[in-house]
């Protein structure tokens, strides 16, 4: 069957997190991904919290399924000419080097013009032009300067980073987006064109909803759905909301049975509008259906506090599983605090692909996360990450080098 990006190459000069997410996305979507990494050396993941000695890390593996490897010394004057051929033969250039390294490298957007005129090249920077564009930057950097840790958290506690990885893989997913709009533009103008994900752009594009808020705050001084109201303070800024919903539908964290001991023995509660009648009723406290200060969510907004606690005497009385299974017969939105190991686990999950094992020929079995994007015309196989420059040779052929060019080539350690 037949992929949505078949035909299309990609030159993936991407290291760490937020690059290899693009390229390994576009490589799911069926683009040859020819990962350039250093002779010798490679992608400084391969060897970043390794669980087995000498053998390519989780980090490496999970992040550059579907990709071929090649070897090649850049700054070598004939590994340039390689890395030349290879702009030539590429559609996409993706790259996440600290600011001007490809500049330095020799290989500026006006060279690579040159090269092949409908070559896209695309970045992802920690920060976009401004102040701080010179700055190397890492996923919780990124998480400061966008606005997440300011806005999450309690609000007695300091500023807090997310698991999810906003910064890196969220990064890496607005950049794919811009690679393949390029790339549907280039069908009609014939012209590459420079695609830019910027971090921190990237970051605040997720927090939306929090500079939302910001102007709210600003005309208001106050919003109701948030935990400081009524009792706390605002101050001049989106204060962290802990687990309030941050939408029109007040939502918090709550207790299961077992919480002493399992840490994860909690649900997500939404106290939707329109079930507010049902919840009453699951919870045994039918009379706040139909009392005045109960029974519409304005009139709720004062006492959120007090309803999640009463709430809460109930989900403790049942599993997470138990009270979803009640919940979800009475449409009550609600979820499970899952730990990765129940994730890990969950037959579902393995089922629609989202969670595979794969098998690595250093390393054996592993689970990664496949492809969360399903199109129903283009499958995705996902195969694991190559050994350091396992297709070199195999690369250098469909350049046109002889086999003796490539022994010449790896003897001058410029491949
Ligand atoms: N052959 C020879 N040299 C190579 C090479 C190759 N195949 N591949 C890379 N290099 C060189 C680069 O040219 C650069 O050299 P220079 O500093 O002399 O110009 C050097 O390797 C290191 O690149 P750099 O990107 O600076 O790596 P770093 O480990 O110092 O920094 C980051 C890592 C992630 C902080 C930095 O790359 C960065 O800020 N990237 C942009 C933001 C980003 O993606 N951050 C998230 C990472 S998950």
């Amino acid at each position: 069957m037949s992929k949505a990006l078949d035909g299309v190459r990609i030159l993936d000069f991407t290291h760490v997190q937020s690059g290899p997410t693009c390229t390994q996305l576009l490589a799911w979507f069926g683009a040859d991904v020819i990962k350039v990494e250093r002779a010798g050396a490679g992608d400084i993941t391969r060897e970043q919290l390794r669980d087995i000695p000498d053998v390519d890390s989780l980090y490496f593996t999970m992040l550059n399924h579907n990709k071929r490897s090649v070897t090649i010394d850049t700054k070598n004057p004939e590994g340039k000419q390689v890395l030349e051929a290879l702009i030539q033969k590429c559609d996409v250039l993706v790259e996440n080097f600290a600011p001007g390294a490809l500049d330095r490298m020799g290989f500026t957007w006006e060279r690579i013009q040159e090269l092949n005129p409908r070559m896209i090249v695309a970045s992802v920077k920690g920060f976009g032009p401004g102040p701080y564009e010179d700055c190397k930057v890492y996923e919780n950097v990124a998480q400061c300067a966008g606005g997440a840790a300011s806005t999450t958290g309690f609000d007695d506690g300091p500023p807090v980073v997310t698991g999810a990885q906003i910064g890196d893989s969220g990064t890496g997913l607005h950049l794919a987006l811009g690679i393949v709009t390029a790339l549907y533009q280039r069908t009609h103008s014939g012209r590459g064109q420079r695609v830019l994900a910027a971090m921190q752009d990237g970051v605040l594009n997720l927090c939306r909803v929090k500079l939302r808020d910001q102007q709210r705050l600003e005309r208001t001084g106050v919003m109701k759905e948030y935990p400081q109201y009524p009792n706390g303070e605002f101050g001049e800024a989106v204060p962290r909301a802990g687990n309030a919903s941050g939408g029109g539908q007040p939502g918090w964290i709550l207790k299961c049975k077992g919480w002493e001991t399992d840490p994860n023995a909690y649900i997500y509660f939404i106290t939707q509008a329109p079930v507010w009648a049902k919840i009453c009723n699951v919870i045994g406290k039918e009379e706040w259906a139909t009392d005045p200060n109960y029974a519409t969510p304005a009139a709720r907004l004062p006492h959120l506090k007090d309803i999640f606690a009463e709430i809460e005497r109930w989900t403790m009385t049942k599993t997470k599983f138990e009270a979803m299974q009640i919940l979800n017969k009475y449409d009550i939105p609600c979820g499970p605090i899952l730990s990765m190991k129940e994730i890990a686990e969950e037959p579902s999950l393995r089922k629609t692909g989202t969670i595979v094992e794969v098998d690595h020929p250093t390393r054996g079995k592993y689970l990664t996360v496949g492809n969360p994007i399903k199109l129903s015309d283009s499958p995705t196989e996902v195969t694991r990450s190559p050994l350091l420059g396992e297709h070199t040779d195999e690369v250098m052929a469909e350049l046109g080098y002889s086999p003796e060019q490539v022994s010449a080539l790896r003897t001058a350690g410029a491949i």
